[in-house]
């Protein structure tokens, strides 16, 4: 049964290997490997898949985005704490999803409260639904009685996801579509 687990390094090894499916994620132009790594971690890219080869790296980065989650930790401008969580079954790394503790002008009209992707080669499994709606406790338990979580609106995959996770859409700010996700 997959489950939601803080950054681990225990799935280090399913970890960069999903890496290597970014070949294979046509439709939404992530066709630069450290981009990817930019998304798996929730941030712009600021390292290279290589520098997580080594156990200890790794075990560090995986530090890194639980720190994320601590308010006073440092961050760069305009982000604010976000709970890093990933989606294993096992030791298998599946996905990614992350709780942003609230929202900033910028995450209200764009990014939400929570972003989330799943490795190419596990893709249509229900797993980004299940994900989503796993996550829903721990926004409630940040506070959030209801999170904002925003898609492309050309993105019916996650509109989907959304959707079924029982999103109800506010309105369409640009490209993006604005759902309010009840988390109780
Ligand atoms: C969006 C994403 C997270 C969906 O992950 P997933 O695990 O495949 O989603 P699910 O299996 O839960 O599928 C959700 C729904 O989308 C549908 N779906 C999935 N992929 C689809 C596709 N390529 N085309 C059309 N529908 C699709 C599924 O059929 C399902 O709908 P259904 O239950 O009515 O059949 C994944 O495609 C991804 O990581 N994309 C890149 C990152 C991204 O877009 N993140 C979201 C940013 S808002």
């Amino acid at each position: 049964m997959p489950e939601l687990i803080t950054p681990d390094p225990r799935v280090q090894a399913s970890f960069l290997e999903a890496h290597t499916e970014i070949g294979t994620d046509a439709g939404h132009g992530w066709s630069d490997a450290d981009r990817w790594l930019g998304l798996m971690s929730g941030r712009e890219p600021v390292q290279r898949v290589e520098s997580l080869l080594q156990p200890e790296a790794f075990a560090a980065f995986c530090a890194d985005q639980r720190l994320l989650a601590e308010e006073d930790a440092p961050r760069p401008d305009g982000y604010v704490a976000d709970t890093v969580l990933w989606w294993v079954d096992g030791n298998q790394w599946l996905g990614r999803l992350s709780v942003r503790h609230r929202l900033t002008r910028s995450l209200r009209d764009i990014g939400g409260h929570i972003g989330y992707v799943v490795r190419p080669s596990a893709r249509r499994r229900g797993h980004a639904t299940a994900m989503l709606v796993a996550a829903l406790p721990v926004a409630r338990g940040l506070g959030i009685d209801q999170a904002l979580v925003t898609c492309d609106h050309d993105n019916l995959p996650s509109r989907r996801v959304i959707e079924k996770a029982g999103g109800v859409l506010e309105d369409r700010r640009g490209v993006k579509l604005r759902y309010w996700v009840p988390t109780g």
